[in-house]
């Protein structure tokens, strides 16, 4: 790599930027100083340029998805812990020499040196820096080949035997005991095993995913994920979706749960030609909201004649044209998007219900700021009974590991704890919900995690409150066949007795 190059690569203010952020996310003196100490270095970094935005994302999640193995590594190569900014410097010019192969070693050293001095550490601290880091250079073999004989070992489904396996799995055993949980009919081994290779695979950075919104046409080509839960999944990258308006960036698990909602709402309207009307509970930014009307749309879509894209060596995409009956449904359908929180609720205002609206103009769309934990406030709005409520509720995230690693060294550390304050207000949302469904009418449970106390804890819960059964019941762990590299993800539907 020539020198201009390798210049390019090196943005000094991505690298303060990425240590703040380690900083405010993982500790705790650093967190409490700000309401939104995380939003807050998201922010500044939002006015990086293009490259220097990549490098920040890159050093965050990379690092945050190493930050056992690398500390590890460090105790190797120092008698003892050096204080923390120190040592996060050393940690994030170590994850450059061992993982980013595009940056030269010396610019990774020139970069250390320069950033000790801005960060203020003394001469004997930035000569201690390049003393570890030489050692990670000069051994970066080695040590990449022992991560990749655990890493083989951990996907596997072995439990982690050693202090290195467990840093590599980049999890606690207080994390591994809540995602290890037996359905019924399972070993014990069995459970322990998945949830090893669940954590293992969520180490794996996962590819971008999305749908083309239905009648659109893509602007270039792309690639379908050949997904076995969410058949019209595709490959997207960053750069092509900015400038793509017919493309919406959805994870594989969020589609198909979105396609499980349309394929309800579509029976539904087959049934009966009467007003088909759902609660969302938990709306956020409105993406199962798109996702879904984009999903009904699909299944009333057919695709002869249409254009196909995709090159020769990948699994062709056809973007798929209207047929001409595919709005009834959506000239029946009510549905009411609710959340309380302001800020979810902008985003829902400002992009997805513009979306909604052009896209899907004779649906009825309304959303509401609702607290659904406050009693007392509850609109009058929700006094009909609904006959579809979905609560995708507020959870402790630990399916969405591979996009958020962090989450395993703040709520993964108090794992049961954590699992367990929020299935107390899961179990307040869903006591809420029972209220506002018509008699025969259908509940949507849906969290990105995998406790028990949350997912299937929650639907036994919900059986009892609604004094009815679950028609079915999922939970996707990643690492398994039928979904290898998806994030983790439950939902359950079930029906209140006519
Ligand atoms: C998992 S997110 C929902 C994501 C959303 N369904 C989507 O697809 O973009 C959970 C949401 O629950 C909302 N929430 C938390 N507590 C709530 C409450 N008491 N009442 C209503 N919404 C709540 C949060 O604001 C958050 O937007």
């Amino acid at each position: 790599m020539n020198d201009a190059r390798a210049a390019r690569h090196v943005a000094p203010e991505a690298r303060l930027l990425a240590l703040d952020w380690v900083r405010v996310v993982l500790i705790p003196h650093a967190r409490e100083r700000k309401a939104n100490p995380e939003s807050e270095v998201l922010a500044r970094a939002d006015a990086l340029g293009r490259e220097d935005r990549a490098l920040f994302q890159e050093l965050t999640i990379g690092l945050m998805r190493e930050w056992g193995f690398l500390n590890e590594v460090l105790l190797r190569f120092a008698k003892r812990p050096p204080r923390e900014k120190l040592r996060n410097l050393v940690l994030q010019s170590a994850y450059s020499l061992l993982f980013l192969d595009r940056i030269p070693a010396y610019a990774v050293f020139s970069e250390a040196k320069r950033l000790a001095s801005l960060l203020g550490l003394s001469e004997h601290e930035a000569g201690f820096a390049h003393g570890v880091l030489k050692q990670v250079e000069r051994n970066r073999e080695a040590i990449l080949k022992e991560r990749a004989d655990a890493m083989a070992k951990l996907k596997d489904g072995a439990r982690p035997s050693s202090a290195f396996e467990w840093a590599v799995l980049n999890s606690s055993g207080e994390l591994l005991r809540m995602l290890n949980w037996c359905a019924p009919g399972e070993t014990e081994a069995d459970a322990q095993s998945r949830a090893v290779r669940a954590l293992a695979a969520m180490k794996e950075p996962l590819p971008l995913v999305g749908y083309v919104l239905p009648g659109m046409k893509p602007s270039r080509e792309y690639a379908r994920l050949g997904s076995t839960i969410a058949p019209d999944a595709l490959i997207l990258d960053a750069a092509a979706i900015r400038e793509d308006p017919a493309v919406r960036v959805q994870g594989e698990v969020s589609q198909w749960v979105c396609l499980e909602a349309a394929k309800w709402i579509a029976g539904r309207a087959r049934e009966s030609s009467a007003p088909v009307r759902v609660l969302e509970m938990a709306s956020g930014k409105g993406g199962k909201l798109l996702g879904t009307l984009a999903a009904l749309a699909r299944l009333s879509f057919s695709a002869p004649e249409s254009r196909t894209f995709g090159a020769p060596e990948v699994q062709p995409f056809t973007a798929p044209e209207a047929r001409p009956d595919s709005r009834g449904v959506f000239s029946r359908l009510e549905w009411w998007a609710a959340d309380s929180s302001d800020t979810q609720l902008r985003f829902f205002e400002r992009d997805a219900f513009p979306r909604v609206r052009e896209l899907w103009p004779d649906a009825r769309v309304r959303v509401l700021r609702t607290d659904f934990s406050d009693a007392a406030r509850l609109p009058v709005e929700f006094s009909t009974p609904f006959d579809l409520v979905w609560l995708d509720a507020p959870c402790t995230g630990f399916g969405t590991l591979a996009k958020h690693p962090q989450i395993a060294w703040t709520r993964g550390l108090h794992a049961r704890r954590e699992a367990e304050s929020m299935a107390a207000l899961q179990h307040g949302l869903v006591e809420k919900s029972a209220g506002f469904l018509a008699s025969g009418g259908t509940f949507l449970y849906s969290v990105c995690t995998l406790t028990e106390p949350e997912t299937s804890g929650v639907t036994h819960f919900a059986n009892q409150k609604l004094r009815g059964e679950p028609v079915w019941e999922r939970v996707l762990w990643p690492g398994d066949s039928s979904t290898p590299a998806s994030e983790g993800f439950y939902a359950a539907l079930l029906q209140k007795p006519a």
